[in-house]
């Protein structure tokens, strides 16, 4: 697709003072240097560059600002006990970066380029990967489309960009169970919209639901924007039930997000020969395996969250605990399994991990 071409580098003069691993928070703080490439009808991508980590100037009238033409990604950096740099089945989010990209009109980026500029990134700012269990280098690679032009079109400019940010974990609740409601009011996405792609409207949409939430709601569970009858997604998660000893997941449809976890935890189900089923399952079903005690787990998978347990699902009134409130011992098991394989403690049968 693109040729080999050389990424300019420029370095800060003096590095930030990096926060203690105990008072991480989610995407506050952020590394040094970033990466930065600039879009162009006439050059195509061009003039990669990782340089210091510094505000944008850019046009009032950029397009981004008007009609949120973007795209972005999520995955993370981990250090392993022997101190070195590794990431997780990156090769996938910049494939799926570029399925975004095709459904926001944004022109392709070269999926190999972008992994050798991330890790070309990333080793430049190893001191950044924080040490402690469950801390990592989150990190954020997006496209904004910077055309100064009013129009409603594909905008003939962008900026590919990569931040990182040193994380603890994404909710308040760490790894204990949250709390979910299930929207029966706004919806995130319809058939033929965007939500099978990572784009920032996406999110922007989701905002009104989880303010109406009640107090102690972590998220909220969408269901299909058609019937509002068939469970999706969780706000930054994909989701996973257990009922009667069989794993269930909604399966993809064209509005459900693609999760590298999503896909990483049924490949664990099922290398553990534990049944795990993609298909459709109603919010009406869930509750009827509830009330008839077959709900056994519940638990959101993404790389934000990793694997998050919920220990309680409020539905139209009703307050369902899942397996009394705890984490159950799948979720647990997937979590032990995954954090081990990204921290390097466990050997990576699947061949996951892309070390720097
Ligand atoms: C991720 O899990 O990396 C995500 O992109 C979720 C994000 C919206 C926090």
């Amino acid at each position: 697709m693109e040729k080999e071409r050389a990424i300019q580098i420029d370095l800060c003069s003096s590095r930030k003072e990096k926060p203690r691993d105990d008072e991480l928070e989610f995407g506050k703080t952020f590394a040094d240097h970033m990466f930065v490439m600039d879009y162009s009808e006439a050059q195509g991508w061009h003039d990669a560059r990782i340089v210091p980590y510094e505000p944008l100037t850019m046009e009032p009238s950029s397009m981004v600002f008007h009609y949120g033409q973007s795209v972005f990604e999520g995955m993370k950096a981990y250090l392993t006990p022997e101190g070195d740099a590794q990431l997780f089945r990156p090769e996938r989010n910049f494939k799926r970066m570029n399925h975004s990209n095709d459904r926001l009109c944004i022109p392709p980026i070269d999926e190999a380029f972008a992994l050798k500029a991330l890790k070309q990134l990333v080793s430049l700012e190893k001191e950044w990967i924080p040490k402690a269990m469950g801390t990592s280098l989150y990190i954020r690679p997006f496209i904004i489309s910077t055309e100064p032009f009013l129009g409603v079109a594909p905008s003939r400019y962008y900026k590919f960009m990569i931040i990182l940010s040193p994380v603890g974990a994404y909710y308040e609740e760490g790894i204990n169970p949250i709390k979910i409601a299930v929207e029966n009011d706004y919806v995130r996405t319809v058939k033929g919209g965007t939500g099978e792609a990572k784009t920032g409207g996406n999110y922007a949409a989701s905002l009104k639901a989880q303010e109406a939430a009640e107090e102690g709601i972590a998220q909220v569970l969408w269901l299909d924007g058609m019937e509002k009858k068939y469970i999706e997604e969780v706000g930054s998660m994909n989701v996973f039930f257990k009922i009667d000893g069989k794993v269930v997941t909604p399966a993809l449809n064209g509005s459900i997000l693609e999760g590298v976890t999503r896909d990483s935890v049924i490949e664990l189900l099922k290398h553990w020969e534990i049944p795990v089923d993609e298909r459709k399952l109603s919010i009406d079903e869930l509750y009827q395996a509830h009330q008839e005690g077959k709900l056994e787990e519940a638990f959101g998978a993404g790389t934000a969250a990793v694997i998050s347990p919920i220990g309680q699902l409020v539905w139209s009134g009703h307050h369902l605990d899942i397996n009394q409130g705890e984490t159950g011992a799948i979720a647990k098991q997937l979590y032990n399994t995954l954090t081990g394989i990204q921290y390097g403690e466990i050997i990576d049968p699947f061949g996951w991990i892309v070390p720097i």
